[in-house]
């Protein structure tokens, strides 16, 4: 395995920042992060998995060790009647993984088609999407630890899953190197189309009994028609988690702003839509220099070409300042934010 010296990132962040890493490889094999962990990794002063680049803002160059994950697979490990264990190993694409689940009539992450990214982040950020987490058909992850190089596993409860968070955002931060993870999927798919905009869309094409094909696809349309492809516009999704704020801060500013959307949580607070809050305050399109919020979803962040990964950081403060200013409700980054 090569260690590359000042590579430019601008091919592995989905923003597009042309950040350089002073050292990069690339591990393709278990054996290959092994020898990173026991051989290599005390040389850097510090180091940067990275999966998809789908979910990083790269505020600066890096100075250290930036490993990107290419061990790829997926393979059926149990079935019985009703159920099916599929183990994907941590560098697959995760909407390659949806693919072969729906091929297959495997039901469970089909609401979850199209998000950028590798199966390995997954359960990072308990991702979800239109009604679904990856919390509801996760099963348990093998990590390796990077300190001494022997595999753990994860089950479900373990990862302590909540809304775009898990363990591996807090506690065990930074210290495992997630190598595959297992979901259990059903042969008898029950169809989630509890979110209004896949039925809108099953209702236009007339579909009665739908498969997890027309769900994927419906999800697909929906994703196409709000979200820029980061192929074409760099972003990172949702810059900003939804704020959940006590009832009484959404009453409050509901007396103001009465046709503020709101969600209320089994735990008391309210989830109010930061897309709202952003819109709300001036940004939904309004570009300032290289970067902006997207005309579609205010909630994204664009690289209009050329942004340095700062300029869109401290876009992104300009954006929180001004809604706490308006709302007083703090909006906290979902992307990781590497500084
Ligand atoms: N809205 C606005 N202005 C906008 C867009 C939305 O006011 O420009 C309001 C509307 O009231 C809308 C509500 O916000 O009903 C929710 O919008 P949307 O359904 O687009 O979802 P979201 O809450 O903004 C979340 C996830 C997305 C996921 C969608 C669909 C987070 C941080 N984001 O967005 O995930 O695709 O729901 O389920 O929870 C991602 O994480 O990168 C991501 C794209």
């Amino acid at each position: 395995m090569t260690i590359l010296e000042y590579l430019s990132l601008q091919p592995f962040n989905t923003f597009g920042i042309n950040a350089c890493a002073h050292y990069f490889c690339k591990v393709q094999s278990k054996e290959e992060i092994l020898h990173i962990i026991q051989e290599e990794l005390h040389f850097y002063s510090k180091f940067l998995i990275i999966g998809g680049g789908s979910n990083i803002l790269l505020c600066d160059d890096y100075d250290g060790l930036v490993i990107k994950n290419k061990i790829t697979g997926i393979e059926v490990i149990r079935e019985d009647e009703e159920f099916v264990w599929i183990k994907s190993y941590s560098g697959t694409v995760w909407h390659e993984l949806v693919q072969y689940c729906v091929q297959h009539n495997y039901g469970g992450i089909e609401n979850l088609s199209l998000i950028p990214g590798t199966v390995g982040a997954a359960p990072m950020q308990n991702i979800g999407a239109y009604g679904a987490e990856i919390k509801d058909t996760f099963e348990e992850l093998e990590a390796i630890d990077l300190q001494t190089g022997t595999s753990r596993i994860f089950r479900k409860e373990e990862c302590r899953f909540g809304y775009r968070e898990s363990i591996f955002k807090r506690e065990a931060k930074g210290k495992f190197f997630i190598y595959s993870v297992t979901f259990k999927l059903s042969k008898n798919p029950v169809i989630n189309i509890q979110y209004g905009d896949i039925q809108r869309i099953l209702q236009e094409k007339a579909i009665s009994h739908p498969t997890i094909k027309n769900v994927s696809d419906a999800v697909i349309e929906i994703r196409q028609s709000k979200l820029p492809d980061p192929k074409e516009l760099g972003n990172a999704g949702s810059f900003f988690k939804n704020p959940e704020v006590e009832k009484s801060v959404a009453e409050n500013i509901q007396l103001e702003f009465p046709a503020m959307p709101k969600y209320e949580l089994p735990n008391g607070k309210v989830k109010i839509p930061a897309a709202w809050l952003i819109e709300q305050a001036g940004w939904k399109g309004k570009q300032v220099g290289h970067t902006g919020n997207h005309a579609k979803q205010a909630l994204v962040i664009v690289n209009y070409g050329n942004s340095t990964g700062d300029e869109i950081w401290q876009h992104a403060l300009n954006v929180q300042k001004s809604v706490q200013d308006k709302f007083g409700v703090l909006l906290e980054p979902e992307v990781n934010v590497i500084k």
